[in-house]
């Protein structure tokens, strides 16, 4: 009887302790409320971005995620401790909104936190957490982003497992966005508990600025390799990435008005390389032909969204030469590699691909250029080429026949 017993809960937990798994098989796509709105979300704001998203032809590229961040939630619980949405900002109520966006083929994010107050100082999770999973169930949502402000002592892996568990018990399935800021290194534990994981401190619309806790595209970009101790030949944090479990290195500001075109286009290009989580960060109802371009672009995206999962990773960083290069193994032997002028001045860039023998192995490909939209000859020769201040070159390599 014991034996059974024990057989019963140890299934239980087993059948307990369990993500949503096949709902993020590419890296989620869609857009985020919090780098352009902060705290000036609400349901105009996400109605008007899903519109100009079916007009300017993102939802039908991929971006089909819309995340409303920290700030929509009134400060108190009502009676029965449940989280309510601000009637000011959210007038229809989620719910609605929700059923709008489903209608339309959105899917709705939401955000808590796995503190008691999140970043904003509205009321988290803590302690509500099956309770909470019930409310975001109740309203359609398909997606939590889950931070980590007031959380004190609490130990990260327990505390994004008992929100897994709660989405579980409330039985709609969610994407578990966890934004933890790669403190407790969830890349070594967050597989099994979420589909992506932050993995540093918060972006914001700059080249390589710092301030304070906010850091530029590129910094965030040498973490991707710093973070885990590299020996020559190591890649980063690139083996812990995969299909349903991503490195997520923060949500995008490609069109911010603090990079140049040229900072934009290489930010996009280095996410699609990280098979990084593609949530644009920009105002998209109101953004430039070119931006709304270099965002859907079909070549760049199936780099992003390559069935086999791979994260990219950088193989030369060499300052002198003003080069740094970062290359993603793609499905049917197929690669994709982009070299980024890393100057403030344009820059001739040579790209030597005998120098990447350990990566390539002998294998001669076919070059195809893909913000030019050219062929550029093969990696049997060097590719020379000038390349304005920030700016990219970003290639598919496809096996020469
Ligand atoms: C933290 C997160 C950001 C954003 C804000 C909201 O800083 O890392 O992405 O969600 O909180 O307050």
């Amino acid at each position: 009887m014991k034996k059974l017993l024990c057989l019963f809960l140890g299934l239980a937990s087993i059948a307990l302790a369990q993500k949503f798994t096949g709902l993020a098989p590419t890296p989620p796509m869609g857009w985020n409320s919090w780098n352009t709105f902060a705290g000036d979300v609400n349901e105009s704001v996400v109605r008007e971005t899903a519109e100009a998203m079916i007009k300017n032809g993102m939802r039908d590229a991929g971006y089909n995620y819309l995340v409303i961040d920290d700030t929509w939630s009134l400060k108190q619980r009502d009676a029965q401790g449940n989280l309510v949405a601000d009637p000011a900002k959210f007038p229809s109520g989620m719910k609605a909104l929700a059923d709008y966006l489903h209608a339309n083929g959105f899917k709705l994010g939401i955000y808590s936190c796995a503190g008691t107050l999140t970043c904003g100082g509205y009321p988290g999770s803590w302690g509500n957490e099956f309770q909470d999973a019930r409310t975001f169930a109740s309203w359609g949502i398909d997606y939590l982003k889950y931070d980590w402000c007031s959380s004190g002592t609490a130990n990260p892996q327990d505390a994004y497992k008992r929100i897994r568990d709660g989405i579980h018990a409330a039985g709609r399935p969610m994407i578990l966005s966890i934004c933890e800021w790669g403190g407790s290194k969830p890349w070594e534990w967050a597989a099994d508990v979420g589909h992506l994981w932050r993995t540093t401190g918060d972006i914001y619309d700059s080249y390589d600025g710092k301030k304070g806790w906010e850091m530029g595209w590129k910094k965030i970009l040498d973490l991707q390799y710093d973070l885990v101790t590299n020996s020559q030949g190591s890649d980063g944090l690139a083996k812990y990435a995969g299909p349903d479990h991503w490195n997520d290195p923060d949500m995008m500001e490609v069109g911010s008005h603090g990079l140049t075109f040229a900072e934009s286009r290489a930010h996009f290009t280095f996410w699609c390389i990280l098979a990084a989580p593609l949530m644009a960060g920009n105002d998209l109802r109101h953004m430039t032909p070119e931006i709304c371009a270099v965002l859907t672009d079909k070549d760049a995206l199936a780099v992003n969204q390559d069935a086999l999962g791979k994260q990219g990773f950088r193989v030369l960083a060499e300052p002198a030469k003003n080069i740094e290069v970062w290359v993603k193994e793609l499905s049917n032997g197929a690669w994709a590699a982009a070299a980024l002028n890393t100057s403030t001045q344009e820059a001739e860039l040579t790209l030597d691909w005998g120098y990447f023998g350990w990566v390539f192995k002998g294998n001669k490909y076919d070059l195809y250029d893909i913000w030019a939209k050219k062929p550029a000859g093969t990696t049997e020769t060097p590719y020379k080429a000038k390349v304005a201040s920030h700016d990219v070159v970003f290639f598919r390599l496809t096996p020469k026949k």
